[in-house]
């Protein structure tokens, strides 16, 4: 059995391609970001050419630096930017269209109008999504809608769908020399077109948006020894390597943090934030405005599912003060920046750029900074960036507790922004629980990988990942009850002001 195995990990803003050893240590890794197109408000797109060209770079780069080649690997991992809408044509290999992306809000009249005539309450109860425009399903409809020549395709069986996870894996596997189509469950429950209890396309959800069957991919489970194909020779790869695991990104990193039993938690801090919970092998249903998705499915076991707290932004809030306000020159400035006052001055941000997700599920809202007076600088609207972080995942924490009745004693985080010590040490203060970093953050790729080794037999079992697992800092809170609840009672007000913005 060869040393390695390898990810892929296809996120919103950049590709990596990450190899890992045995003991799950990192040994190589490359990252290249792609372009935000952003045609008009509220819509966003990737070129899904460049994401591929850049996913090939990435994986040859790693491969190179680490001087290894297709015979190190004993199988190859993808983990993706769940619910983005890649459309492409079988015979010539091309896309129709830039893909949809998953905070692009161009279909909130397809999503609003589920909910006027019961369709609403079937998506809910066969997907465990409430109907918004995050899902791929409207996304879809949407692009049928739009192009005469993608509906007649579709219908013929020469246009396919799949979210990023099934481009790449098309890409790598010989695209139109014999491509496998195919997605795995945890990227299948994000559409709104399979249902959770029979983990297949559903003929009534496919109605609903008008989607053609024979446009969808095949639905596998996470981890499968040769199920989801192999990489061609003339590849990145230059060789042939097992593909045998694919998760959504969230998913991944539920793996790569080892929560395998009921009642274990992450939280993902990247672009946006994802809080997941492991229910077990059935789907819970929340009435407190989660979502309930799939987790993983080994193999031929039981799936196991997951609710899961998601939020739009919040990685993406700090881009936006570098970027569009221009007051920090790169992440690692919000830190330093907020440091420079106590608190946040009154100030709170609600970075409901895409609306807000979980758990209000508002396509209305929009974004404001609320609290100013005077006395406030740059200094405060840093700090409450980084605040906005942490109470949107209160607000997602909450709802979990109000639908499981676990309550978190420890949360373990990953990501990105927990790089940030200061954005940590307030989430532990905002939540009331201790707060968990592990040595490998990049819990993401290697959950892809993890799941990838196991359908190889590269890992035995859950266990040995789980030995894998070691904790690399920890946060504990330093707030008074009654300080933590008057800041919360500010930014539930900040929330309401959010609401009902759009018509
Ligand atoms: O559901 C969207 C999520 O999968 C995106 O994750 O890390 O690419 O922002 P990330």
């Amino acid at each position: 059995m060869p040393d390695f195995v390898a990810a892929v990990d296809q996120g919103t803003t950049s590709t990596r391609c990450m190899v890992f050893d045995h003991a799950g240590r990192e040994v190589a890794r490359h990252q290249l970001e792609h372009q935000q197109i952003l045609p008009r408000a509220g819509w966003v797109e990737h070129d899904p050419v460049e994401i591929w060209e850049r996913t090939s770079s990435s994986i040859q780069t790693a491969l190179n630096r680490a001087g290894l080649c297709a015979t190190d690997l004993a199988a190859l991992g993808i983990t993706n930017q769940r619910e983005t809408t890649v459309v492409w044509n079988r015979r010539t290999g091309r896309p129709y269209g830039n893909a949809i992306v998953w905070q692009d809000t161009r279909t909130d009249r397809i999503a609003s109008v589920l909910d006027r005539d019961g369709r609403g309450d079937v998506i809910r109860r066969k997907a465990g999504l409430p109907p918004a425009t995050y899902f791929s399903g409207g996304k879809l409809q949407w692009l049928l809608e739009h192009d005469e020549r993608l509906r007649r395709d579709a219908e013929a069986g020469d246009a396919l769908f799949g979210t990023t996870d099934s481009w790449v894996l098309w890409n790598l596997t010989g695209g139109t020399d014999g491509g496998v189509h195919v997605t795995d469950v945890t990227n299948a429950s994000r559409t709104m077109l399979m249902d959770l209890e029979t983990l297949d396309w559903d003929d009534e959800l496919l109605g609903f948006f008008g989607v053609p069957r024979a446009m969808l991919p095949t639905i596998r489970p996470s981890s499968d020894p040769e199920l989801h194909g192999r990489t061609r020779p003339t590849g990145p790869l230059g060789g042939e390597v097992p593909l045998a695991g694919i998760l959504g990104d969230q998913q991944a990193a539920m793996v790569g943090q080892v929560c395998f039993a009921p009642g274990e938690a992450k939280n993902t801090y990247g672009t946006g934030n994802f809080l997941l919970l492991n229910t077990g092998e059935e789907p819970v249903r929340s009435d407190n405005g989660l979502i309930t998705t799939v987790a993983y499915q080994l193999g031929a076991e039981k799936p196991v599912y997951a609710l899961e707290g998601s939020i739009a932004v919040t990685g993406s809030a700090v881009q936006w003060l570098r970027d569009q306000l221009g007051i920090i020159s790169g992440a690692a400035q919000s830190e330093t920046l907020a440091r420079e006052v106590e608190d946040n001055g009154g100030v709170y941000f609600v970075p409901a750029f895409s609306g807000l997700f979980a758990p209000y599920w508002r396509s209305d809202a929009r974004g404001a900074i609320v609290g100013l007076s005077r006395f406030n600088s740059n200094a405060h609207i840093a700090r409450a960036t980084l605040e906005s972080i942490c109470y949107q995942s209160r607000d997602v924490a909450d709802a979990m507790a109000k639908d499981s009745g676990v309550e978190l004693e420890v949360l373990k985080v990953d990501g990105g922004v927990t790089a940030n010590e200061l954005c940590m040490q307030v989430q532990a203060d905002v939540l009331g629980v201790e707060v968990s970093r592990p040595v490998v953050a990049e819990t993401t790729a290697l959950g892809a990988a993890y799941a990838a080794g196991l359908g190889v037999g590269f890992w035995k079992d859950t266990d040995e990942l789980r030995a894998n697992w070691a904790e690399d800092r920890r946060w504990s809170p330093t707030w008074s009850e009654e300080q933590r609840e008057e800041g919360y009672r500010g930014w539930r007000k900040a929330v309401e002001r959010t609401i009902d913005w759009v018509d």
